[in-house]
């Protein structure tokens, strides 16, 4: 494959035009690496028995590493994929007819190898038991009968299931039958109600899986607006536990829906719900294999198509699922990034591509612990033990649309303050003072922007939460007052847990929750948990979901600000983390703290790292309120935060729940300092803008682990696309800010964060759209393209909104990237050169020098940009200019929102301006369409550039007047630029004559 090299100095003027001559399309080839298959773990055969076993020990005797979640199963095991699971003489063919290929193959559930021998088949079985069972019982109507481990012909069968081992990941060995005894059945008939359909289901036969089976059930079907439906099963005899989040339904119930229910009363009850206009089948569950039971709820339904996006919160090898039989636990965990495990947050929601290209959203409001398998027929499988199965569908149609509707039920994000937008810095052991301030007068020096600055635990006394260390950090005070008169910001951490071990009298913030009772209790409802964390001695967790807890927690928050001034609140640690199994002295062995099914979670004990489940809160037991703390925690918090500054809260939280982007953004946790956690951080954003938590990014440059002045060089250029851009690294481990790295890495980083503060007033307006309508703001090419089924798979280059695409270099010693060029005008962001058609719908080699993150402009859109400063504080009084970009029919629009960047509820309170752009017929058109914020009176345009034009024009006018020609310069490539002097609040005309 030819190269596209670019050498000498940055200036990326000539990027487009050195490439060109070497387009080059990109082959997805086939990789059939033996370790790619997912290998049912118990068939793994263990290669590194001795202990000290690491993925690079793994490697280096040829085996394959793959972590998995339950004690016991090898992480290091030999190679056994389809390829190798059984030789080539010996496979039985699964795809006798011609026109198989993989994806058939697999749907099939067989092996898919190509063989360089075309007489061997290459979809097959690999044993004939193997062959007869899955013919008999085709793996993809499998319902798991036993999901726990240790499952037996015998135990099987004394189910009432079916027993039929199979060599594919995940695929269940014992399932149910088709019309076995199981499952539930139409009590009545279906009943009309004010919201849409009940029914009433009873239990088939006397089979349990788990015992405690619940009969008769009640599914709620209840059309909420035009698109979207709720379906809600539950216990009608006895309240069980509900998610206190608060989705109302539209009160007019006159709107025709985009969906029509059907329950078809076949042998066994089935459920649909389909999509009006184009009859496909979104949802279909055969209630023949539900299980409703105290502790085990499961439901499975197909899905329309194999392309699904969601679920967290975890570290997906890719944006776009793979539907092979992955399943994935949701519990909060205090857990580093690694695949397949559950991480900090839950977000049991999920979004489809139809087939058609019309896209929907399910969420599933439950916040026990689950699991949710997806296999390839397509279908999904979920399991929680806890709660009811409480659905919420969203019809979209496009995959904007959805997130939309789906944050208008869960809330809408919050918007953050404009000075949160800026590149902040973090570490977790600057550990004195002096350390601080050299660090942050290296930035300076360079002249790097730095907007907000981090104290991490160790700027507290002992660790306790309301102290600073007077020691080490002797003149914190003074200095976080320093920074603030120099227009930054500072933010600290606080833990969840406070020590209940210092003296008497001595410490305040523990003294007065201790009296004021708002601790989470063990079992009793009435003695604190005590676990262990941080701080010295034992630690007791505030519970916040009692009312009291936030009084408790606001009044802590505003009493410290006296001491520190800071201006936002980071709260970690959240899941609750505890380190210990439980608290003292061990969870007591009962049907809580040992459910007799444990999802798929890592180490696959509730208790492990946090409180045991049957400790209790104000909301019911920790068994239901587990995965509810942090999002319990965020909203508090946010009010104290605007409540001790006066101004608009900004709060991070590493626990996250459905709902949670109302009050809090999301960092993605304890990543490492490897090339891999960049791309995996692009899929995170991804999913966290799914889960309407927008303001999201990765630790730049990594957490855990040495960094590298490459790697952290291009996580600095991918970072100043995060929209929350900060670089934060763990104790012990060497500087890795920006400064550090001397002359050529800081001039590159402060380009790059030049480019994203001149960006930010196109960046503070997509946050507008979303806190007002729910857009995301970073999103998937997919969600602007959807009919591009090359785009559903991207998601090694992001947008901003729907106008800039960002493709950052993501391996180590790479100087260029593959770019896919969706059909649209696209632009060089550096030249304004335009990329010629013949490189759309193909992915390109473009050039990326060391000092270049490639970036292009999407025809058809007007962003507006503002010069950049060191902080926001003096980027935001600086001139503004916009960037044309014109679709092929010479057409373009934007907007701004602009208000003073840190008032509490601004949007609310209509104290903002607001201005559209429109360009069409050579004539750009700025309306203002609000005037709420007088700030922006002596604010000004200086310039203005246009992309896409085919001919320099002869005259131009600004509000009827000719622009002289020195103002303006044209340049070959069709971008023109204009010097211009135009207050932003007033309507402005510039039109073009030829
Ligand atoms: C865990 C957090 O994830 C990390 O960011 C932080 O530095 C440490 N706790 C110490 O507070």
């Amino acid at each position: 494959m030819s190269k596209c090299y670019f050498s000498g100095t940055m200036k990326a003027v000539r990027l487009l035009r050195v490439c060109s001559m070497v387009l080059a399309v990109l082959v997805q080839s086939a990789n059939s690496s033996s370790c790619l298959a997912p290998l049912a773990p118990q068939l793994r055969k263990d290669c590194h028995p001795d202990p000290g076993a690491s993925e690079a020990s793994c490697l280096s005797r040829n085996c394959c590493w793959s972590p998995w979640k339950t004690p016991g199963i090898p992480w290091c095991f030999e190679k056994v994929d389809s390829c190798s699971v059984v030789p080539e003489p010996q496979r039985i063919d699964c795809h006798p007819e011609p026109g198989a290929d993989e994806a058939a193959c697999v749907n099939r559930g067989c092996h898919w190898c190509a063989s360089e021998n075309t007489t061997v088949p290459f979809c097959f079985y690999n044993s004939e038991e193997e062959a007869t069972c899955s013919t008999k019982f085709p793996i993809r109507n499998r319902v798991d009968c036993h999901p726990q481990p240790g499952a037996s012909p015998e135990v099987c069968e004394a189910k009432g299931c079916v027993w039929c081992p199979t060599t594919i990941a995940n695929v269940p060995w014992c399932f149910y039958p088709a019309n076995g005894p199981h499952g539930y059945t139409l009590k009545d008939a279906p009943q009309k109600t004010a919201q849409g359909w009940r029914v009433t289901l009873i239990k088939r036969g006397t089979i349990s899986l788990f015992g405690n089976d619940i009969s008769p059930i009640v599914m709620d079907v209840e059309f909420h607006t035009k698109d979207r439906l709720r379906f809600k099963i539950y216990d009608p005899n006895n309240k069980r536990f509900e998610v206190p989040l608060n989705i109302e339904s539209s009160s007019d119930v006159s709107f025709e829906p985009n969906y029509d229910v059907e329950f078809v009363n076949d042998t066994v009850l089935q459920f649909r719900v389909i999509r009006k206009k184009t009859r496909t089948i979104l949802w279909e569950t055969t209630l023949g294999g539900l299980i409703f039971s105290n502790q085990y709820l499961q439901l499975m339904t197909s899905v329309p198509s194999t392309s699904i996006y969601g679920f967290g919160e975890h570290e997906h090898p890719s944006f776009k699922h793979d539907m092979n039989y992955v399943r994935y636990g949701m519990f909060s965990r205090d857990q580093s990034p690694v695949a397949l495990s559950n991480l900090y947050g839950v977000h049991p929601f999920y979004m489809c591509i139809e087939k058609d290209f019309n896209a929907h959203g399910v969420l599933l409001l439950n916040s026990n612990a689950q699991d949710v398998t997806l296999s390839p027929s397509p279908s999904l499988t979920f399991r929680t033990i806890g709660g009811i199965l409480d659905f919420y569908m969203f019809l979209g149609p496009t995959p904007e649309n959805v997130i939309q509707q789906y944050t208008e039920a869960i809330g809408r994000p919050f918007m953050p303050p404009y000075w949160s937008l800026g590149f902040q810095l973090s570490r977790w052991g600057y550990n004195s003072i002096d350390v601080l301030e050299k660090t942050v007068e290296r930035l300076r020096q360079y002249d790097i922007p730095h907007d907000v600055q981090y104290g991490d635990i160790d700027y507290m006394e002992r660790q306790l939460d309301f102290t600073y260390d007077k020691a080490n950090f002797a003149g914190l005070p003074e200095y976080i007052k320093k920074l603030k008169n120099d227009g930054m910001h500072y933010v600290i951490i606080l833990d969840p847990f406070l020590t209940k071990d210092e003296p008497q009298g001595t410490y305040r913030p523990y003294e007065l929750g201790q009296e004021l009772g708002v601790w989470v209790n063990n079992s009793d409802g009435i003695t604190p948990a005590v676990g262990k964390a941080w701080p010295p001695g034992d630690s007791v967790y505030p519970d916040y979901t009692n009312p009291k807890t936030a009084e408790w927690w606001t009044q802590m928050c505003m009493e410290f600000k006296n001491v520190l001034d800071y201006d936002g609140i980071w709260i970690d640690m959240n899941e609750p983390s505890n380190f210990q199994n439980g608290q003292h002295p061990g969870c007591e062995k009962n049907h809580l703290n040992y459910p007799p099914y444990v999802p798929d979670i890592t180490g696959g004990l509730l208790a492990e790292k946090t409180l045991c489940p049957d400790s209790k809160t104000y909301l019911g037991y920790h068994y239901d309120t587990h995965s509810l703390f942090g999002w319990s925690q965020a909203i508090p918090t946010f009010y104290a935060s605007q409540n001790a500054t006066g101004k608009r809260a900004f709060v991070l939280s590493r626990s996250t729940f459905v709902g949670s982007g109302k009050y809090t953004g999301h960092w993605l946790g304890d990543n490492f300092s490897r090339w891999r956690d960049m791309h995996m951080s692009i899929i995170g954003m991804l999913e966290f803008n799914l889960f309407g938590i927008p303001y999201i990014g990765a630790d730049i440059c990594g957490f855990n682990e040495e960094t590298t002045y490459e790697l952290c060089l291009r996580w600095m250029q991918l970072g100043a696309f995060y929209p929350f851009s900060r670089n934060h690294n763990a104790i012990g481990n060497k500087e890795q800010d920006p400064g550090v790295f001397g002359e050529e890495f800081a001039a590159i980083s402060r380009s790059a964060l030049r480019i994203r503060y001149s960006l930010l007033p196109y960046l503070y307006t997509l946050f507008y759209h979303s806190h007002v309508s729910g857009n995301t703001v970073v999103r998937g090419l997919m969600h602007e393209f959807t009919s591009d089924p090359q785009t559903h798979g991207i998601d090694r280059a992001f947008l901003w909104g729907p106008a800039l695409m960002i493709t950052p270099v993501l391996e180590e010693g790479a100087r260029s990237v593959y770019v896919y060029f969706p059909e649209a005008s696209w632009f060089d962001f550096y030249t304004g050169e335009q990329v010629p058609p013949s490189w759309l719908k193909k992915s390109v080699e473009i050039p990326a020098p060391l000092d270049v993150i490639p970036l292009f402009i999407r025809g058809g859109y007007i962003l507006p940009i503002q010069f950049p400063a060191r902080t926001t504080v003096l980027s935001q009084l600086n001139p503004f200019s916009l960037i044309i970009a014109l679709d092929e029919h010479g057409e373009a629009s934007g907007s701004l929102f602009w208000d003073d960047g840190d008032s509490i509820d601004s949007v609310e309170r209509g104290e903002y301006s607001y201005v559209e752009y429109k360009y069409s017929n050579r004539t750009l058109k700025a309306t203002v369409i609000k005037n709420g914020y007088n700030g922006i009176t002596p604010l000004a345009y200086s310039s203005i550039q246009i992309l896409g034009l085919t001919s320099r024009p002869n005259v131009i006018f600004m509000n009827g007047k000719i622009i002289p020609s020195n103002r303006m310069k044209y340049n070959s490539n069709g971008k023109i630029t204009l010097w211009i002097s135009a207050p932003l609040l007033q309507e402005l005309t510039i039109s073009f004559e030829y």
